[in-house]
């Protein structure tokens, strides 16, 4: 996931005119760039331009960037009234620009393609919310739940009522699946990983249609295999780390493994990364339910000519 961004100039060049926010909440330009890296390369899949702050943002907790990078947030949540005055039931309405950009997405891509809508799972969107941006060690959130499990629950409550809605909202619009992302599930300790995020995907999950698709990509944590089975995933989203054929022997074949080149590779010349999408492809031959992506988001390093030798690669496997 993420295919936008900033290794395309003509991303930079739309984002220099208009900022990133207005480009999120602006359903004509959220088109526009949702549609760049499919103007230039054979994707199956559109992927929904916005962002996963969308939701703090709808729930009252505005967001930024800072300067030299990462997430500010205009406040922290650092008390239960801050929790309590968080607005889950605003969601559908502001963020209604979200299923207007769907709408214009799914026009423009026809049947074809598929159209991708996310969100991020609870956990890693408190994160964000209880820290007050980007942080390296999650401790005010960690405290929390270790000292006042009633408001840790109330907060995800909240997040995930949130996050239902939105989903509902992009369904509704006409993607055809969604994918969450638990970027920061790793910071939970694995004994308390259930209760600090993967029951709350769970309730996600079960509040959407029966069957319909939801990837989930729990960042480094496909060694809690079972456990991402068990929310209902009907495919999970695997980082680089892992070795994949071995997992997709692990993983029962009715769900889906998403993943998972490294993305780093796409900063080399096209013949690296043909050679190495080549031999990766071979590695997974045989294997039933494999999406080919990679394993995070394309950096702002990679180079287009490097993009198109991955996808060329991968149309002319056989
Ligand atoms: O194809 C796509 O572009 C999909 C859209 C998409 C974006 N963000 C746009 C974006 C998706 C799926 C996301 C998810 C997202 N956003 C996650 C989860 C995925 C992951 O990477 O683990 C997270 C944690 C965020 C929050 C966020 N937004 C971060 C940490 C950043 C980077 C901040 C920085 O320091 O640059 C963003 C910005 C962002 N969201 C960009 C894009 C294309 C980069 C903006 C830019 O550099 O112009």
């Amino acid at each position: 996931m993420r295919q936008a961004g900033r290794y395309l100039p003509e991303y930079r060049a739309l984002k220099q005119v208009h900022g990133f926010l207005k480009m999120v909440r602006t359903p004509e330009l959220a088109t526009e760039v949702t549609l760049q890296p499919l103007r230039r390369y054979p994707l199956d899949a559109a992927i929904l331009f916005s962002d996963i702050l969308v939701i703090p943002e709808a729930m009252g907790q505005p967001y930024s960037f800072r300067d030299k990078g990462g997430i500010a947030m205009e406040f922290r949540l650092d008390s239960p009234e801050a929790i309590r005055r968080l607005t889950p039931e605003a969601v559908p309405e502001r963020l209604g620009y979200v299923g207007d950009a769907i709408r214009l997405i799914c026009r423009e891509v026809g049947d074809e393609k598929m159209v991708l809508g996310f969100a991020g799972s609870p956990w890693t969107l408190a994160t964000y919310m209880v820290e007050g941006g980007s942080s390296a060690d999650f401790k005010h959130l960690k405290h929390l739940f270790f000292t006042d499990r009633e408001n840790f629950e109330a907060l995800m409550e909240r997040i995930t009522a949130a996050v239902i809605r939105l989903l509902l909202l992009q369904i509704e619009a006409g993607v055809d699946a969604v994918q969450i992302f638990d970027s920061w599930g790793s910071a939970c300790p694995g004994a308390h990983y259930k209760r600090m995020s993967l029951c709350w995907i769970e309730k996600i999950i079960a509040a959407l249609p029966p069957q319909f698709p939801v990837i989930v990509f729990a960042k480094n944590m496909s060694h809690h295999a079972d456990a991402l089975v068990a929310t209902g995933a009907r495919a999970l989203s695997i980082d680089a780390s892992v070795n994949l054929p071995e997992l997709r022997r692990l993983v029962p074949e009715t769900v889906a493994l998403q993943g998972n080149l490294e993305s780093v590779l796409l900063e080399l010349p096209p013949p690296v990364v043909q050679a190495e999408t080549h031999a990766f492809l071979s590695s997974m031959r045989g294997a039933r339910g494999h999406i080919m992506n990679l394993g995070h988001g394309i950096t702002p390093q990679a180079r287009p000519e490097s993009v198109e030798a991955l996808l060329n690669t991968v149309v002319g496997f056989h």
